[in-house]
């Protein structure tokens, strides 16, 4: 077929289907609409992509289908900001309108290069009437910021030894090259990480397939990232088809960070794979640079077969996570909430917590508190719901239990094992979400808990101890 016809047909319907979204308004009702966190206006939202610092703003874009809340052909939907806290919504970046792109825009990273914001991401479309899927590496390229030209896939082939599974391309300078790291499956079903190499970021060479030493590690590895702190680097990968440590957790999709080395002649070394997140709720996160260097981290708030949850009556699913600082102390990777959310803060205060029970009457917070062994504390709670974290002493783990919550999802219990004698926690809360960042962002717990809208009770069975909490104010968004 005529290529340069159809991207052209493409781009006509791509300008319509923009001119439609520019004029969708939030189903704001939703009393589980988050106040303070990035959420679709409507429809179901997934990994955020292409984060960055471009020409003196942030910018940042996920993955979404407007349409309805399932997984169908996604568009890029794109943010900008000034401060990581207030968002301005722009017109749709990116959408799945062209011949190398027309069943989704899927995931990818962006680069600011020579003035440019340049766009790498997965075009996935599936041929003929078994549906195949067919999956090129594309690149899209922007002058101001805000409107994008593609130019159709950079990677056309499929390296040898690999499915159509190869997907979310990340940019790398490493040794005066490009790199582009890409999540792939093997032919006999294992995850690796695809590399390709370039000097122009036009042209691509396959460089190899890399992650061996995980051996038999899930049988896709979604969403890389990779990114140095100091001296240490690390690989972000998304794991499909691993199990958990734990018999809590059914869930076969897991967000973890390896060590990673660049070997002396080419490609990378992974060891010490850990998990980025214990709750129930975070997936393909990314990750940027601030202009002071700092490495900050945001991620999706859901994970991919989980689509029954409340907000879908209201016409949206999903939100992202807060975005997060990430530091390495004693060699271990540390979370912790940017310090420009503070700006969201109401004054502080000082609350003694016991099993009598507090109303906050607010579900937007952050709570700091230590709790001892044998303690519970218990957040939303409300006519017949609450939200348990439990200092579990026989097993040692602190655990999350959201059995007694909208939540629909059948398995309600995740656990992190910890030692230690206390345990320190900050807790942001929005609407239907909390982070629950353990012994200074050592750990993190994120989940979605859905709960009736006047469910702002908090408590804490045990010893009683003082909790320092603030109101969160909405941001802009
Ligand atoms: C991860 C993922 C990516 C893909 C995108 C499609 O959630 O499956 O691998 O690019 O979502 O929306």
């Amino acid at each position: 077929f005529d290529e340069e016809a159809l991207l052209k047909i493409g781009r006509m319907i791509s300008e319509q289907q923009q001119l439609a979204l520019a004029s969708a308004t939030k189903p704001a009702q939703c009393p589980h609409r988050p106040c303070w966190h990035i959420s679709p206006p409507q429809g179901l939202l997934n990994d955020p992509n292409g984060f960055i610092f471009h020409n003196g703003e942030y910018h940042l874009f996920y993955q979404w289908y407007p349409h309805a809340c399932v997984h169908k052909d996604k568009y890029w939907a794109h943010l900008t900001s000034p401060d990581l806290v207030n968002w301005q919504w722009q017109p749709v970046a990116l959408t799945p309108s062209d011949w190398f792109d027309a069943h989704g825009v899927f995931s990818g990273h962006a680069l600011s290069h020579q003035n440019q914001l340049m766009l790498f991401y997965t075009g996935n479309t599936r041929i003929g009437e078994q549906r195949d899927r067919h999956t090129t590496q594309c690149l899209a390229t922007s002058q101001d910021g805000i409107h994008f030209t593609k130019h159709g896939p950079i990677i056309d082939q499929l390296p040898e030894g690999v499915t159509p599974h190869i997907r979310d391309p990340k940019i790398v300078r490493h040794n005066d090259s490009w790199l582009m790291l890409l999540g792939a499956q093997t032919s006999d079903l294992k995850g690796r990480l695809a590399i390709y190499r370039s000097e122009d970021l036009h042209t691509w060479q396959f460089d190899g397939l890399y992650g061996q030493e995980f051996g038999d590690f899930g049988y896709m590895w979604e969403c890389p990232d990779l990114f140095s702190i100091g001296d240490e680097t690390f690989a972000v990968i998304g794991p499909q088809g691993i199990e958990s440590f734990s018999e809590h957790n059914t869930i076969p999709h897991h967000n973890g960070i390896a060590r990673a080395r660049f070997k002396s002649d080419k490609g990378i070394e992974l060891s010490d794979f850990e998990h980025l997140d214990y709750g129930f709720d975070f997936y393909a996160p990314q990750t940027m640079l601030t202009p002071d260097g700092r490495r900050v981290m945001c991620g999706w708030m859901g994970l991919p077969d989980e689509i029954d949850q409340p907000s879908v009556e209201n016409g949206w699913l999903h939100q992202l996570t807060l975005m997060r600082e990430l530091s390495v102390k004693d060699g271990r990777l540390v979370q912790w909430p940017i310090a420009e959310l503070d700006a969201l803060s109401q004054p502080e205060q000082a609350i003694m917590l016991s099993d009598q029970g507090y109303s906050l009457e607010s579900k937007s917070f952050d709570l700091s508190i230590e709790l001892e062994w044998g303690s519970q504390l218990n957040l939303f709670e409300g006519e017949g719901s609450q939200l348990m974290l439990i200092a579990d002493q026989s097993r040692r783990a602190l655990v999350m239990d959201r059995s007694q919550t909208l939540n629909r999802a059948q398995d309600t219990i995740r656990e992190l094992p910890l030692t230690g004698d206390k345990i320190r926690l900050r807790i942001l809360a929005d609407s239907s979400s909390v982070e629950v960042f353990v012994n200074d962002g050592d750990a993190v717990m994120t989940s979605r808990v859905f709960t009736e809208p006047h469910a702002t009770g908090i408590s804490l069975t045990g010893t009683p101890s003082l909790a320092r909490v603030k109101r969160l104010n909405p941001s802009r968004a």
